[in-house]
């Protein structure tokens, strides 16, 4: 049975269809920023605020989900009211809420979907869940104005690293995916076993920069069942039984060299695969997102190699690479125009899977 709540939507969203400019609050915490944005018609950014726990969490190497979850709850209201005020709109003054619902650390993703159903229903407008992973796909459609699918994404953070083909807008298909570690998950571990500070992802690439990327020649792993999935936690097991190997024999660490050489392993594979999924569906265009898409050697490898190959690359801005609402706001537009809406009963989903079509 429909509540009073689903029953008001319907007529709610009947009356949006024809609405030309639609403005979406979207609220995103699945891991450890807390990031509102306002955005209009799926594509201008009225306003978007992004607040980095990186600094609370440092001093353990790593995520604590509880902290996590804790400092998510504690400032999503202030900066609800700041996104509003820096958009120049009253509170409230939204078509519609879209909250990400998975993947992610469940009880971080808690705090925005509830606060996402309690908004959605203070309001009475409709209400939108969305994949994180989704959302760093859409993060291009903002920074690029002209991009249409088809074409091949590349997704690489801390949590995930998937190649899908984006048949048209909503709809994705994975081609493959790490088997184990994500790719931004081994950039942190290598980093923390080289001493250098969380995240470790651009203190590697800064490390990299002065290192020779051949003075060890790390594992690229190839996965028999299917060539464009990864797994990363053999390199990582290489670099760290290196780094222990040396310590026991009292030789200095070559810090430069080693991150050189494991980021150039990272890249060839993300490369490699991305590239041969382009050509495998025929795709003359590739899209990066998530934060590992922060990494200049990432970016250019992946632009002199699709050069090569007949194949555009489109990277994000930072500000739009890491995890932001802005993107989330983006992708929530393409359900609200395919009339795909959440009800109250929107849950997190820790494992949310992208692969629909
Ligand atoms: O997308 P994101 O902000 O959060 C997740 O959804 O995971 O990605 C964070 C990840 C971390 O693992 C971080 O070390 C990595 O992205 N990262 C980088 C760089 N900047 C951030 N990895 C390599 N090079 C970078 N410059
Ligand atoms: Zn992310």
């Amino acid at each position: 049975m429909q509540s009073r709540y689903e029953n008001a939507m319907q007529e709610k969203i009947n009356l949006l269809r024809d609405k030309k400019c639609v403005r979406i609050l979207a609220l995103e915490s699945s891991c450890d920023e807390t990031a509102v944005a306002i955005v209009e018609n799926g594509r201008k950014i009225l306003a978007d605020v992004v607040y980095s726990q990186v600094d609370l969490h440092a001093r353990f190497g790593g995520v604590v989900p509880e902290v996590a979850s804790r400092k998510h709850m504690e400032v999503i209201d202030a900066l609800i009211d700041e996104t509003f005020a820096k958009a120049g709109l009253a509170l409230g003054a939204v078509d519609a809420v879209a909250v990400t619902c998975g993947p992610g650390l469940v009880g971080a993703l808690l705090v925005a979907v509830s606060c996402a159903k309690a908004l959605a229903f203070a309001w009475q407008v409709p209400l939108l869940g969305v994949n994180h992973i989704e959302g760093h796909i859409c993060a291009n459609y903002l920074a690029h104005e002209n991009l249409e699918p088809p074409f091949v994404a590349l997704v690489v953070s801390g949590g995930h690293t998937h190649i899908l083909h984006v048949v048209s807008r909503g709809k994705y298909i994975l081609l493959g995916q790490t088997v184990d570690d994500a790719a931004g998950e081994a950039f942190d571990k290598v980093a923390r076993v080289l001493g250098l500070s969380y995240p470790g992802g651009p203190h590697v690439e800064t490390a990299a920069k002065a290192g020779n990327p051949k003075a060890f020649d790390f594992p690229r792993a190839k996965m028999k069942d299917n060539p464009l999935n990864f797994s990363f936690s053999g390199l990582k097991t290489c670099v760290v039984n290196v780094v222990h190997n040396m310590k026991q024999a009292e030789k200095d660490i070559p810090t430069n060299d080693i991150a050189a050489s494991f980021q150039t392993a990272v890249i060839d594979v993300l490369v490699q695969n991305t590239l041969s999924a382009a050509q495998q569906v025929g795709a003359k265009t590739v899209v990066l997102g998530g934060g590992v898409a922060c990494n200049m050697a990432l970016k250019e490898a992946m632009l002199q190699e699709g050069k090569r190959s007949g194949i555009t690359v489109l990277v994000p801005p930072i500000s739009l690479c890491g995890d932001n609402a802005a993107m989330i706001g983006c992708a929530a537009y393409d359900h609200f125009l395919q009339g795909e809406f959440s009800d109250l009963t929107l849950n997190a989903i820790p494992d949310m899977k992208i692969n629909y079509v």
